[in-house]
């Protein structure tokens, strides 16, 4: 094993499936299979998931609401998508813990650094719901903060792509996959790796970046096991 510590990031949306909204069942599971399986390897592992498939505040915004208030709608959609995967991840037997950056008693612990860490020591999941628990912050940074928090290794950002390429794979035949690139490499060729925030937190606190196909069955387990998949982003 590569590595020991974690931090997976997931999207909403690819909770979806082939769905237009809400989460697939199928694509859960499958998910849940593929944590698992590096679960059974010793992996250590931190959740953040976001939550489009249920409520995107920007969009919100676009649409005249004030954007803070679609930012913490778009939190509590956060906590939907972990509630769900928690659930599956219990499903086929493994231990979690739910920690929310927004205080939610009845359904999930705070997010209280130390006792997510002494969860990981003790093989439990953690999911992070609720984002940074701020607007404006993306669940990429949530992500990438929680990350430096817990000091996993890398995050493993599961996406519907291969890794990041030179221009749009799904829009240019030609695009080419980068297997790895530096922070600034990226920066300078405005390729989108996560949002600014996101990508700062990662590049200062010199937190190495995995963009990986998420939807390809065993892909996950070969990231943390180290093969080469995906795109490797380091400082
Ligand atoms: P240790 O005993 O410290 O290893 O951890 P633990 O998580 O097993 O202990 P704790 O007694 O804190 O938690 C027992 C269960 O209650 C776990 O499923 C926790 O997720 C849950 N739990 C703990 N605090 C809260 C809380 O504030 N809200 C909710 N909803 N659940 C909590």
């Amino acid at each position: 094993m590569k590595y020991k510590r974690i931090l997976l990031k997931l999207s909403g949306e690819a909770l979806m499936g082939n769905k237009q909204f809400g989460i697939d069942n199928n694509r859960l599971m499958q998910y849940a299979e593929e944590i698992r399986e590096i679960a059974d390897l010793g992996a250590e592992i931190g959740i953040v998931i976001g939550g489009g498939n249920i409520f995107r505040g920007v969009q919100a915004e676009r649409g005249g609401m004030e954007r803070t208030q679609g930012d913490y709608m778009g939190m509590l959609a956060t906590m939907i998508n972990s509630m769900a995967l928690q659930a599956a991840l219990e499903s086929v037997g493994l231990f979690t813990r739910l920690q929310s950056a927004i205080e939610m008693k009845q359904i999930a612990e705070p997010f209280i650094k130390r006792k997510a860490v002494r969860h990981l020591e003790k093989g439990r999941i953690v999911i992070f719901g609720s984002g940074t628990g701020n607007p404006f912050f993306t669940t990429d940074s949530a992500a990438s903060l929680r990350a430096i928090e817990i000091d996993a290794e890398v995050i493993l950002k599961g996406t519907r792509v291969d890794g990041i390429y030179d221009k749009d794979p799904e829009e240019n035949a030609s695009a080419k996959k980068f297997d790895t690139i530096t922070f600034d490499e990226a920066y300078k060729r405005n390729l989108k790796v996560m949002d600014m925030t996101a990508f700062t937190l990662c590049k200062e606190n010199d937190l190495p970046v995995i963009v990986f196909n998420m939807n390809s069955k065993g892909n996950l387990k070969k990231v943390v096991t180290g093969e080469e998949i995906g795109t490797l982003v380091t400082v």
